[in-house]
């Protein structure tokens, strides 16, 4: 069971180490970890921020375990430079297309929410995020006007291949669950949406079992928080789907606990290749304070587990571990309370 490991900038580094332990307690078989730089790290140690080994290393592995990347001193480089473009990479590289984030309040822990407790504890979905494709990898530019000022433009489209295969993933992953799946575009205004909208209807066609509904984003921006008993599956775009996790995160109660998987088709000895993640970012304003909450991260190590290795029961345990600590009063920073990053991995280990 070969993983890459890919710290990269910020808390990144910090919340990988606590995920790593809790994945090397398991004991796992077979189980070799090879490291990579990614981000702002890679940038000045290598003058990129996906060096060419890195991606050699993560496609010579069964799973990619990510931490984060951005660092603000990097912020002015050219767009291709910037610590961004090596989780950009990755997952087109890699193709990713698929980016599964689940957000749900633990039962018992429905005060984490800022939601009210009886709304909290009925917010239990999975956002189904294209991953790369719209906006994100579309062509984008800048022109200077002959007044001198400027102007940016970046294209968003979507191809009925790329929404078909999403759409699959999604009714595949409502199966699962209570099979409703709620698509997410803003087909009223944007002629990518009328195209996803119409792939979905029609490939919902052979799926007679799915529950398909329809929503455009900003309204659903605002349902998740008010009445978000109503989703099972988010269908959405790349753009969409990041807004609307950490929106979703924020109902939970903390960015700090929501874990992500990035699928794509190619399957390994194991079951299938994906690259595992927290949805937060490099956190520049407490990165190397130990404040990190690394629950996200290693909740990312189940879903890991889980979806690449086909290990369900480990996968459980790692839940539960952080469900106990949680239930326990081990708390973040994020959540109100002072725990460090070692100190909450340290607490999740024990449960585990
Ligand atoms: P962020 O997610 O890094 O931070 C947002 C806020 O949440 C900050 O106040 C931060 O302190 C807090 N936070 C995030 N994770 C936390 C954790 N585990 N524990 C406690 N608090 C946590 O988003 P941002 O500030 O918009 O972006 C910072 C940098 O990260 C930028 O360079 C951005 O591009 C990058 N970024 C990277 C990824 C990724 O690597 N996948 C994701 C998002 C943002
Ligand atoms: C995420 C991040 C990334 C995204 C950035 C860092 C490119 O915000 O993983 O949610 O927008 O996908
Ligand atoms: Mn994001």
């Amino acid at each position: 069971m070969k993983i890459a490991v890919l710290p990269g900038d910020g808390i990144g580094p910090e919340v990988t180490r606590e995920a790593v332990k809790i994945l090397e307690a398991l004991d796992l078989p077979g189980l070799t970890l090879f490291d990579g730089d990614v981000g702002g790290v890679a940038y000045k140690r290598h003058g990129v921020p996906l060096p060419d080994e890195t991606l050699t290393i993560a496609k010579s592995c069964d799973a990619v375990l990510f931490g984060a990347v951005g660092d603000p001193d990097c912020d002015r480089l050219e767009r291709r430079l910037r610590p961004e473009q090596a989780i950009l990479g990755l997952r087109k590289e890699l193709d990713l297309f698929a980016n599964l984030r689940p957000a749900k309040v633990f039962a018992g822990l429905e005060h984490l929410s800022p939601l009210q407790p009886e709304i909290a504890s009925t917010l239990d979905m999975m956002i189904v995020r294209e991953l790369t494709g719209d906006v994100y990898f579309g062509q984008k530019g800048e022109k200077v006007a002959d007044d001198g000022s400027r102007e940016g433009w970046d294209m968003m489209s979507y191809s009925e291949t790329e929404v078909q295969r999403i759409a699959r993933v999604a009714f595949r992953t409502a199966r699962s669950g209570d099979c409703r799946v709620c698509s997410v575009d803003k087909a009223n205004v944007l002629e990518t949406s009328q195209v996803w909208r119409d792939t979905v209807k029609a490939a919902a066609g052979s799926h007679p079992d799915i529950e398909l509904s329809h929503m455009y984003v900003d309204n659903a921006a605002m349902q998740i928080i008010s009445n978000p008993s109503q989703f099972g599956v988010i269908l959405t775009g790349n753009l969409f789907g990041d807004i609307l996790s950490d929106l979703a995160s924020a109902a939970v109660g903390s960015i700090g606990l929501l874990p992500s998987a990035s699928m794509g088709d190619r399957k390994t000895e194991f079951g299938r290749f994906g690259l595992y993640e927290p949805i937060h970012g490099s956190a520049p304003d407490i990165a190397g304070q130990g404040k990190a909450n690394p629950m996200a991260t290693i909740l990312s190590v189940g879903m890991m587990l889980r979806h690449s290795f086909g290990r369900e029961e480990e996968a459980r345990r790692v839940d539960a571990a952080v469900e106990r600590a949680l239930a326990d009063g081990i708390r973040g920073g994020d959540l109100g309370g002072s725990h460090g990053c070692e100190e909450i991995g340290a607490a999740v280990l024990e449960r585990l």
